[in-house]
């Protein structure tokens, strides 16, 4: 391919956009399409229409000479904030507006894009303080944020690979593949100090000479989009809404270590992301950008796409070289590392959607220049995706070194206590790194979060999930939830994880349930060591993490609910329910909403609840105006 082409769509997409009266930009990542985004693009479109104003969907279409300025209403990937979804942008006058419903079509239509007026019931409002916001310098879940690898996904469509191109796309491989050494771009990479971002912290660069240094006539590079930590959604939001950047990174990847083939391996619940990618692939081998002789150059490089069935240990590197040779997908016992012997027996490098994401920005900007982002020994940006008790949940990107307070109370608004309400000092703990990560307190809130700090003080960055947790919070049905997850995940190849972790959850129940005692919680805690120490791969030397963490954490309330008290009233089995006599009215509210039968009383008299009958539903509580009714520990 001529390579004067990048510059020639560079500048005819400039040409085109700036032809434009407006931009409507539509949110059309999995979160705002669930909340009816496409039928809000539908909406807009038909009012365009019908006021016989001129539309355009897409830049790739030649606008006539003399003809009216157009309307482009465009579609976006996921921007992170689909709690308030759908989102649409408005250019130029750069407004962004929240909850979107088809209803508002024909208002933004008249009000915003012909009268120039600003719709303030669509516009966010910070929970804090009511403050309305006009677009996303304005909102802090956004302006706190550094959005490198998110950056385009929410302003390029997804879909057009020349939109991927204006922004600078393909740049960065073109360079690497016609200019430099293999050797070269590993250096590049490893200058840059890039670390793995699919959990372990891997140094990219490292990983890649491994590869380089291999002799095969044939090496494989896969993307690895799996995703499988429960509430995580970083990397589907990059396969969805940057396609070509992964895409990007491969090439990269694969001049770096001599790679003749590539997979993106995306877990089949993901539809969306498996259908942009394989969109992206068909394009970029149009475009010359995969195939023989990419870039005109002697070197040939094409990539497939693999979908997984949902298994959590598919996302392992050694799993997944099995899953996509078509066996069951089990771990292997490590060294030879994939790097050395992976697909087919060939030397393979595993890679995170998001550290390849990152390979463009790095040759684009510079190794010098990504390491001012970040900490000295994590250099550059991560996603985490913020969710629990917190008032602005969503994907956000900050740099390495940012600590949790901020993430929690600016980016994420602030602690929602048990009324959902944000009342801060209803802070309790975050969890982070999914089921392989740990607990944080009060404490470890100015940590900066980066690799090693966190490894420090027993927690791990993983893919990136942030649980935030408020007062109401059980730690030891949390620790049960991803203890629960792991091991019903667990491959169940070695002994240690497929029968250790069945045994973490029966002592963690007896704990839950009230059949624990002191010895109950020693035995956990040697338990999880071993497990931990003898496991065969990552899920199983990882699943006793957030058990660990909260014995250490939060003893204190294993030890309550040894003595039959769960003192924030999740474990149904240990607690109880009474009625304050002196401060029952006897209004029979309570009486009519129990569905147990369990309360009695005459009108206007104190009532009583039987613990026999009681199911421990709460519903009483709930009801009773006058907070009669308490929860205490069962003796
Ligand atoms: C049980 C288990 C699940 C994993 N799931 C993922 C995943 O979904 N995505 C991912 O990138 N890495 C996952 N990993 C880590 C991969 O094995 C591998 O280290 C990673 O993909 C390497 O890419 P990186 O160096 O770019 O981080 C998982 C590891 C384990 C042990
Ligand atoms: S640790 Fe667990 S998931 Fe990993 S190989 Fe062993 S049984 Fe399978
Ligand atoms: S899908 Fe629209 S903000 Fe996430």
């Amino acid at each position: 391919m001529e390579t004067a082409i990048l510059e020639k769509i560079q500048e005819d997409f400039k040409n085109r956009k700036s032809c434009l009266s407006h931009r409507i930009v539509i949110c059309a990542g999995t979160g705002c399409i669930a909340n009816g985004a496409m039928d809000v693009h539908e909406a807009l479109a038909k009012i365009i229409r019908e006021k016989q104003l001129p539309l355009t969907l897409s830049l790739k279409e030649e606008i006539p000479p003399g003809e009216e300025d157009p309307i482009l209403i465009s579609k976006s990937g996921c921007q992170g904030f689909c709690q308030v979804g759908p989102l649409v942008t408005i250019e130029p006058e750069n407004i962004l507006y929240t909850k979107v419903k088809p209803e508002h079509a024909r208002d933004i239509i008249e009000r915003t894009i012909l009268a120039g007026e600003v719709i303030t019931e669509l516009l966010y409002k910070e929970p804090q303080s009511g403050q309305s916001c006009k677009n996303h310098e304005e909102i802090s879940f956004y302006k706190r944020q550094n959005r490198m690898v998110l950056k385009s996904c929410g302003d390029i469509d997804p879909e057009d690979i020349n939109n991927y191109i204006y922004s600078g796309g393909y740049m960065a491989a073109r360079d690497m593949v016609l200019n430099k050494s293999p050797q070269e771009v590993c250096d590049i990479v490893k200058e840059a100090g890039l670390r793995g971002r699919g959990g372990g912290g891997f140094s990219t660069g490292r990983k890649w000479d491994l590869a380089l240094k291999q002799k095969s006539p044939d090496k494989y590079i896969i993307c690895n989009g799996d995703e499988g930590d429960p509430g995580a959604f970083m990397d589907r939001s990059v396969m969805e809404g940057n396609p070509h950047s992964i895409l990007e990174g491969m090439i990269i990847a694969a001049k770096a270590c001599g790679g003749t083939e590539g997979q993106v391996y995306v877990r089949m619940e993901y539809p969306l992301a498996v259908r942009r990618i394989q969109k992206a692939i068909i394009e970029a081998r149009k475009s010359h950008f995969l195939g023989e002789n990419i870039f005109g150059s002697d070197f040939s490089f094409d990539i497939h796409v693999m979908e997984g069935a949902g298994a959590f240990v598919c996302g392992e590197a050694s799993a997944m070289t099995e899953s996509i040779m078509g066996r069951r997908g089990m771990p292997r016992v490590k060294p030879p590392r994939t790097a050395e012997q992976g697909l087919w027996g060939k030397p393979t490098v595993v890679n995170n959607v998001e550290t390849l994401a990152c390979v463009p920005l790095i040759i684009r900007m510079g190794a010098d220049a990504f390491k001012k982002t970040g900490t000295t020994s994590s250099p550059g940006t991560k996603t985490f995706a913020l969710t629990g008790h917190v008032a602005n949940t969503g994907l956000i990107e900050v740099p390495f070194g940012t600590t949790l307070r901020e993430i929690i109370f600016n980016i994420g608004g602030g602690v929602l206590n048990a009324k959902g309400e944000i009342d801060n000092n209803d802070f309790k703990a975050v969890q982070i790194g999914g089921p392989s990560g740990g607990c944080l307190i009060e404490k470890h809130l100015d940590i900066p979060l980066d690799f090693d700090s966190l490894k420090s003080v027993g927690a791990m960055v993983g893919s990136g999930g942030l649980v935030v947790m408020n007062k109401s919070t059980c730690m030891v049905q949390i620790a049960r939830f991803f203890m629960k997850f792991t091991q019903s995940e667990s491959c169940g190849k070695c002994v240690p994880c497929r029968e250790g972790t069945r045994q973490i959850l029966e002592l963690i129940d007896d704990v839950a349930q009230g059949r624990g005692t002191q010895k109950t919680l020693t035995l956990l805690e040697e338990l999880c060591e071993t497990v931990q120490e003898t496991s065969l791969c990552g899920l199983g030397k990882s699943a006793p993490s957030p058990v660990l963490s909260t014995l250490k954490q939060f003893r204190e309330e294993w030890d309550a609910h040894i003595e039959m008290n769960c003192p924030t009233g999740n474990c149904k089995d240990l607690v109880s329910y009474t009625i304050a006599a002196e401060s029952c009215k006897g209004c029979t509210a309570c009486v009519r909403v129990c569905p147990a039968g369990a309360i009695s009383g005459n009108r206007k008299e104190a009532h009583v609840i039987d613990e026999q009958k009681c199911i421990r539903c709460g519903a009483c509580v709930e009801t009773c105006r006058f907070d009669a009714i308490s929860v205490g520990g069962r003796v």
